[in-house]
C-alpha cells in the first residue's frame, strides 16, 4: 500500500475503536518527555577516560549470549552525536529527557576517589545543551552499568556498595544538581537483581537463583534509602529537587475469578513490585514475601531465612524514601494459581510459586515478553493507588517493539495512543496522581540480550552507517501531535505528517 492509504486505512481502523479512546485532556501540570540509558546509546565504551563496566565485560567475554554477538561499544554514538539528540528532542516537543550518566565515565574504578574531568564534562555538556532548549534533564543514577572493578568485590551482593553507591550519588549531586530537579536512583532493580544475579540473562551473568536476587535487592534497597538521605541531608534545602526509585511490573490479571487464582495474583504483584516498593513506602518486604521465602527455607534446610531482614533501625531508615514513585510498564499477564512446588532447588521463581502466561490471542511487539494490553496500566496505576497511599506516580518508561524499525510505525502509535487513553483515564476517573509520562525510547538502541533486533525508538539509528544517521518514525508527528494538543486524537498520526 502506499501512504496515504495506509494512512487512511489506519485511521478508519482507528475510528471503529474511538470508542476505547478517552476524551479527557492531560492537565496544565501534566509533563511529557522520552527516555535512554547511557550504555543503550552512548558508545565511546572506552574514551577519555572512562572505566570498563559489567556490560562491557559481558558483552565483549560473553558475546553468544547477546543476538548477532552485538554490544555497545558504538550504539547511538551519543557520545559524540549529543546535539543531534537534543534536536530530537526539541523536535518531539517534550518537556523532559530522561536519561542515565554511565559510573565508569565519572568514576572509571566505580570508587569515589577521583572524578574522570572528560566524563563528567559530558554530561555538563548535555545538561547545558538540553536547558538551552527549554528540556528539562531527568536523570537515573543507576540503568545497570556497574563500574567492572566493584563487580570484582561481588557488585550488588557485597553490603559495601551501600556506601560507595551513595558517595556516587553524591558526586552526582554536587556535580549536577543546580540543574537536575528529578532523580532516579536505581531503574527497575527487578531486572538487575533477578536477571543479573538469579537467572543469568543479563550482567554480570550470575546464576544464582534462590538467594542472589534477594541479597542484591536488599543491598540496592539499602543503597537508594542512603542516596536519599544524603541527597535529603545535603543537597534538598539549596536545590530543590526530588528522587525517587524507578520500579517495573506487568500488571498480573487473574486467569480466572477463582480465589485462588486472584491470590496468585495478588502474590505475584508482591513479589515483582511489593518486593521494591514496600519498603520505601512501609519499610519492610511485604508479609507474603517474609513468610513464603522464610517457610520454604526452612524446608530447604537453610538456618535462617534466604531473605534477609531488615533491622528495626534500618526499617525506619529506609520507609518513606521516595518523593514519588517512578513506574515502567509495557504489558500484562495472567496469573493462575500453581500447587506448591516442591522443595528441590530453591530459587525466587519457586518462592512466588504462581504460573504467569500471556493471552496468545493479545497483540505482540516484537520482544517476547511484550503484549498490547492497555487495560492494564490503567489497572496497575489504581493498584498502586490503593495499596500505596496514593502518591505520586511517574511513569518513566512504556514503549513499543518491532524488529524492522520501519518509519510507518502505525503499531507504535496504537500502542502509545491506547496506553496514553488508559493513563488519561487513571487520572481523570480514578484520581490517580500521575504527573509525568516517558515514552522507551528516544530512538532504537542497543536493547540488552537481543542487541539491535528489537527497535523501539522513535526516531530510526541507521545502525549500518558510521554516522548512526538518526530518522523520524511517523510516531513523531503523533507524540508531537498529543504533546501539542494535550488529548490524544484518533487521525493524530495523520494531520500533521
Ligand atoms: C529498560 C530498558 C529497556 C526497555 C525495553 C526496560 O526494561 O529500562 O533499558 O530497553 O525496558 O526492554
Amino acid at each position: 500500500m502506499k501512504a496515504p492509504a495506509v494512512l487512511w486505512f489506519y485511521c478508519v481502523l482507528f475510528l471503529r475503536n474511538t470508542n476505547a479512546l478517552s476524551n479527557h485532556t492531560f492537565p496544565t501540570w501534566f509533563k511529557f518527555g522520552a527516555a535512554t540509558a547511557s550504555y543503550q546509546v552512548e558508545g565511546a565504551w572506552n574514551e577519555d577516560g572512562k572505566g570498563e563496566n559489567i556490560w562491557d565485560r559481558f558483552t565483549h567475554r560473553n558475546s553468544s549470549r547477546i543476538k548477532n554477538h552485538a554490544n555497545g561499544d558504538v550504539a547511538c554514538d551519543s557520545y559524540h552525536k549529543y546535539k543531534q539528540d537534543v534536536q530530537l528532542l526539541k523536535q518531539l516537543g517534550v518537556d523532559f529527557y530522561r536519561f542515565s550518566i554511565s559510573w565508569s565515565r565519572i568514576l572509571p574504578t566505580g570508587y569515589p576517589d577521583q572524578v574522570n574531568k572528560a566524563g563528567a564534562q559530558y554530561y555538563k555538556n548535555l545538561i547545558k545543551e538540553l536547558k538551552a532548549n527549554n528540556i528539562e534533564p531527568y536523570v537515573t543514577i543507576y540503568h545497570w552499568d556497574l563500574p567492572q572493578p566493584l563487580q570484582e568485590i561481588g557488585g550488588w551482593l557485597n553490603d559495601k556498595l551501600v556506601d560507595i553507591f551513595a558517595e556516587y550519588a553524591r558526586t552526582l549531586f554536587s556535580l549536577y544538581g543546580n540543574d537536575v530537579k528529578h532523580w532516579f536512583t536505581f531503574n527497575e532493580p527487578r531486572q538487575i537483581c533477578y536477571e543479573g544475579y538469579g537467572i543469568g540473562e543479563k550482567a554480570p551473568g550470575l546464576k544464582l537463583p534462590g538467594t542472589g536476587p534477594y541479597k542484591c535487592a536488599h543491598v540496592l534497597i539499602k543503597s537508594h534509602a542512603k542516596a536519599y538521605h544524603v541527597y535529603q541531608e545535603n543537597f534538598k534545602e539549596k536545590q530543590g529537587g526530588k528522587l525517587g526509585m524507578v520500579v517495573d511490573t506487568d500488571w498480573y490479571e487473574p486467569a480466572t475469578s477463582h480465589p485462588l487464582d486472584r491470590e496468585a495474583a495478588e502474590r505475584t504483584l508482591q513479589f515483582r513490585w511489593g518486593w521494591y516498593v514496600h519498603p520505601l513506602v512501609f519499610g519492610n518486604y511485604p508479609k507474603i514475601m517474609i513468610e513464603r521465602v522464610a517457610r520454604r527455607s526452612k524446608l530447604e534446610g537453610f538456618e535462617v531465612s534466604r531473605l534477609p531482614t531488615f533491622t528495626s533501625e534500618e526499617i525506619n531508615y529506609i520507609k518513606g524514601t521516595f518523593d514519588f514513585l517512578g513506574f515502567n510498564q509495557y504489558s500484562t499477564s495472567l496469573v493462575k494459581h500453581r500447587p506448591e512446588p516442591e522443595i528441590g532447588i530453591p530459587s525466587y521463581d519457586n518462592d512466588m510459586g504462581t504460573f504467569i502466561y500471556r493471552d496468545p490471542t493479545w497483540e505482540r511487539g516484537a520482544s517476547d515478553w511484550l503484549y498490547v494490553v492497555p487495560w492494564g496500566i490503567g489497572k496497575a496505576l489504581k493498584w498502586i493507588k490503593s495499596n500505596y497511599g496514593d502518591p505520586e506516580i511517574i511513569v518513566t518508561e512504556n514503549g513499543f517493539s518491532d524488529h524492522d524499525g520501519t518509519l510507518e510505525d502505525y503499531k507504535r502509535i496504537d500502542y502509545l495512543q491506547s496506553y496514553l487513553s488508559s493513563i488519561l483515564d487513571a487520572i481523570h476517573e480514578d484520581g490517580v496522581k500521575v504527573t509525568r509520562y516517558t515514552a522507551w525510547s528516544l530512538m532504537d538502541n542497543f536493547e540488552w540480550y537481543s542487541g539491535y533486533t528489537e527497535k523501539f525508538g522513535l526516531f530510526h539509528v541507521d545502525f549500518q552507517s558510521k554516522h548512526r544517521t538518526r530518522k523520524a518514525k511517523k510516531s513523531v508527528d503523533f507524540y508531537r501531535n498529543v504533546i501539542k494538543s494535550r488529548k490524544l486524537n484518533k487521525c493524530n498520526s495523520k494531520t500533521d505528517s
